[in-house]
């Protein structure tokens, strides 16, 4: 009878909330970006911004506009009820009404790596790289990192328009000539969330993260010689391109990045005349007209803005890519050469190699007594070392193996601390395989992967007094082998348009060191009251603007080349095996990485410099690429900002995006045979020169022919076409195939990858 009541009581009140649900969620407002056919604007109004005025207020009196923009869409942001949002959507000269979405973070050694400093002499004149602008949209910067030291810098470039706009904490005295240009946006996030908190973070550019501190000094940081965290990967730390500005765009906050604030500093940043855009966030996947980071980039691209992006650390899982527009630069992360070794000995003999970032007192060399954290917990994930789950009487005065999820890897440490724990191992799981990622754990800790935690592992579970200690090896040079893919960076194919191969390339993202917050400790934990001028964090947060430093570097030697150039010659110049020709790893298989995992290959600037020919792409491609979409007038217009209408007459085929990678999908019926052909065209960057085609496959199931096998280009910029036809043979099987593709004159190798599924 009890329980009756309770249940009578409980659907009656769930009555109620649902129709008071159903009212707030009519009532509920939330932001809109509203994309305006601006072509289509009436004669009788004064200019733009009355019209979308007055569009809005038709709809709603008292929606205030929160950003009117101007470059990268022509339309705004406001805050409406999905009822209002609905009415509007039908009205004339409104192309589209698309609700706000929530992007996230992706979250010195490493010039030498890339070959930079042995070949200084082949990069472009430090004047010209000075005239190159990086604009970073991320968590914004902290200023006094000597990494932003202007010291030797001549006057900013005379074409930059940007600004450096004060709040807490940061004036415009923050900025020099080296940073030149930093802003915040709010507007979205706080009409989302509320005012910013002033006192838990930074209403201005100043960086309380650390995150946007790292990405711009690794794209173009000064050089800072010394720089080290916690002894650590001591040595001189710089930007890809150390003589270029930055410019910051804050658009990340403690709540999140949001759409109508990304459009925002986009919007701002192509009127500021920035050169190259570096994003290390993303959103979920979809289409590239309601994503807001693929609208903002069509406009970049088209002023001749280099894009570049984080792939996303949704990997090792495929279809788990971010930012697969093919008007952006798509980057995954490899390993240095580097690494942080700490082994863990343990009572049996036994030695087991992890890594760690831990400075502080060591370990007594003696063997301390050593417990599983699932042993010492009454939790049912006793074994995450999540917060207050550990016993104390089962861990005081020892070593805790804890495994890696769930909650922050840092923060395990930091719960066993508590505890009163004296250390800990923390083993990987499936899920992470045998990478490791190093961290400047609160207490004497280190990381090993799946293999050597499980050994680890049954050593404790099958010994009642279990013992061991960890040793610290600080910082080693020259591991092989080096570049590995990394496992957390996402992998292909590409979910929204698998015709376009997508990472394009990887470059370094696992234990990178560059500038920091000194808002916060190198764990960014809120009990971590250390403070450091450099960190060491991974993510293709981190390899992206590597990319973006590189693509400095190309546009200042080459400031004729287009985006899609720039890209092209680091695609068509990267590499995908080790000196001794074995394919580039991937951590997570301990196998031969594919296209789907590494694109193009890792990235080699000193060979891009000068990669002979190029895969160009226009405007016009661009649009045609759309139409080969099926994209709706509309949905065209609203991406591009024009009244664009496909050629009903017209043949458009994904086939035909003159793109340096080849993603083939190709029918596989037993008994007929079947074949796909690819066209694609090269530019002449180099000298007068005849290239000569060959094809390399992972099976003989698809043959690859070219046509024709040999081009020769007689002066610079002269443009040639081929056609590569894929075909079935009667091997056809369901397994991806791979390949690569490489014109060579002897001198320059243009090569590009291919990646065949079945249908
Ligand atoms: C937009 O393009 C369409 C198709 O080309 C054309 O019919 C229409 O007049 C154009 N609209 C404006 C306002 O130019
Ligand atoms: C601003 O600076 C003051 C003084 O250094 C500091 O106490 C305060 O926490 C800072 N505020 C923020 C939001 O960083
Ligand atoms: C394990 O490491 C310790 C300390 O470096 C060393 O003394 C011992 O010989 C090693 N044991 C094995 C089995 O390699
Ligand atoms: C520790 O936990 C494992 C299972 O996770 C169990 O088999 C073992 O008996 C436990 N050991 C102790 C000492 O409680
Ligand atoms: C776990 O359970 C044991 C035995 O039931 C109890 O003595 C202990 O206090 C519990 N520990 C925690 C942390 O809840
Ligand atoms: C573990 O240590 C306890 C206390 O020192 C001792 O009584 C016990 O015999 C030891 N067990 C084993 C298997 O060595
Ligand atoms: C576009 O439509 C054409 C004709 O219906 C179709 O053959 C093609 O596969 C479609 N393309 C895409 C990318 O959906």
């Amino acid at each position: 009878m009890f329980r009756f009541q309770v249940l009578v009581v409980v659907i009656l009140g769930f009555c109620q909330l649902s129709v008071e649900a159903k009212k707030n969620v009519e009532q509920k407002k939330q932001t809109y970006i509203i994309h305006m056919a601006k072509f289509e604007m009436p004669v009788s109004f004064e200019d733009h911004a009355h019209w979308y005025d007055s569009s809005l207020k038709s709809v709603s009196k008292s929606a205030e506009m929160l950003y009117t923009y101007s470059n990268v869409i022509h339309g705004f942001s406001t805050r409406l009820t999905a009822k209002e949002a609905q009415i509007l959507e039908n009205r004339p000269g409104i192309l589209s009404v698309l609700p706000e979405m929530k992007y996230e973070l992706h979250t010195t050694r490493t010039p030498s790596f890339l070959g930079l400093d042995q070949n200084a002499n082949l990069f472009p004149e430090s004047d010209s790289v000075s005239e190159v602008v990086v604009g970073v949209l991320d968590t914004g910067v902290w200023p006094e990192s000597k990494s932003f030291d202007d010291t030797g810098f001549g006057p900013i470039p005379s074409s930059w328009k940007g600004e450096c706009e004060s709040g807490t904490n940061f004036t415009s005295s923050n900025c020099n000539r080296k940073l030149i240009g930093a802003r915040f946006f709010s507007r979205g996030y706080e009409a989302a969330l509320g005012p910013v908190d002033a006192t838990k973070e930074s209403r201005s550019p100043r960086d309380d993260d650390g995150h946007g501190t790292h990405t711009s000094s690794t794209a173009a940081g000064s050089i800072v010689s010394d720089a080290n965290l916690l002894g650590y990967a001591a040595g001189t730390a710089r930007g890809m391109a150390a003589r270029a500005r930055v410019a910051v765009y804050k658009v990340c906050w403690l709540g999140g990045c949001f759409s109508s604030d990304i459009l925002a500093a986009m919007d701002k940043a192509i009127y500021d005349n920035v050169n190259v855009l570096s994003l290390s966030l993303g959103g979920s996947m979809s289409d590239y007209y309601r994503d807001s980071v693929a609208i903002g980039a069509f406009a970049a691209m088209e002023k001749g803005i280099f894009v570049s992006c984080s792939a996303g650390n949704a990997g090792p899982s495929s279809d788990s890519l971010s930012n697969v527009a093919p008007w952006i630069t798509t980057v995954g992360a490899g390993t240095l050469d580097r690494d942080f070794p700490a082994y863990v000995s343990l009572g049996n003999g036994q030695n087991y190699s992890g890594v760690s970032l831990y400075r502080g007192d060591s370990l007594p060399g003696k063997l301390l007594p050593f417990i599983y954290a699932g042993n010492a917990s009454n939790a049912t994930s006793g074994n995450l070392c999540m917060t207050g789950t550990l016993n104390p009487e089962k861990v005081s005065g020892k070593i805790v193996l804890c495994e890696r999820g769930v909650n922050p890897r840092v923060q395990k440490g930091y719960v066993v601390k508590e505890a009163g724990g004296i250390g800990m191992v923390l083993t990987n799981t499936a899920a992470n395989g045998e990478e490791l990622v190093a961290d400047a754990h609160l207490l004497p800790a280190t990381a090993v992967g799946q293999k050597r935690g499980d050994a680890i592992k049954d050593y404790l579970l099958s010994n009642q007094n279990a013992t061991a200690t960890i040793f610290f090896e600080g910082t080693k040079l020259g591991i092989e082998p080096s570049p590995v893919v990394s496992a957390f960076s996402s992998r292909g194919p590409n979910s929204i348009t698998p015709g376009v191969l997508k990472p394009d390339m990887i470059a370094p993202g696992v234990n990178i060191l560059a500038g920091w917050s000194g808002a916060v400790g190198p764990t960014g934990l809120a009990t971590d009251k250390r403070r450091v001028g450099f960190n060491i964090i991974s993510g293709t947060s981190m390899s992206c603007p590597h990319v973006s430093g590189l693509a400095a570097l190309l546009k200042a030697a080459h400031p004729d080349w287009s985006p899609a150039a720039i890209r092209s010659a680091l695609m068509t110049t990267a590499y995908t095996a080790y000196k001794d020709g074995n394919m580039i790893q991937d951590v997570a298989t301990g196998k031969p990485s594919t296209p789907f995992d590494h694109g193009a290959g890792h990235v080699d600037p000193v060979s891009a410099l000068n990669p002979g020919l190029v895969y160009d792409l226009t405007v016009e491609d661009h649009l045609n690429f759309l139409c080969a979409l099926n994209y709706t007038a509309q949905q065209i217009n609203s991406l591009a900002r024009r009244n664009f209408s496909c050629d009903s007459s017209k043949q458009y085929s994904l086939n035909d995006l003159n793109y340096p990678s080849f993603a083939v999908s190709i029918q596989s019926q037993m008994g007929s045979t079947n074949e796909v052909k690819h066209t694609r065209t090269l530019t002449n960057v180099g000298s007068p020169g005849m290239y000569k085609v060959s094809v390399s496959t992972t099976s003989a199931s698809v043959k690859i022919s070219v046509e024709p096998a040999t081009l020769t280009f007689s002066q610079t910029n002269e443009k040639k076409s081929y056609t590569v036809t894929f075909s079935t043979t009667s091997k056809a099987s369901k397994t991806n195939v791979f390949g690569r593709i490489v014109w060579s004159d002897g001198k320059h190798s243009v090569g590009s990858p291919v990646a065949i599924s079945w249908t």
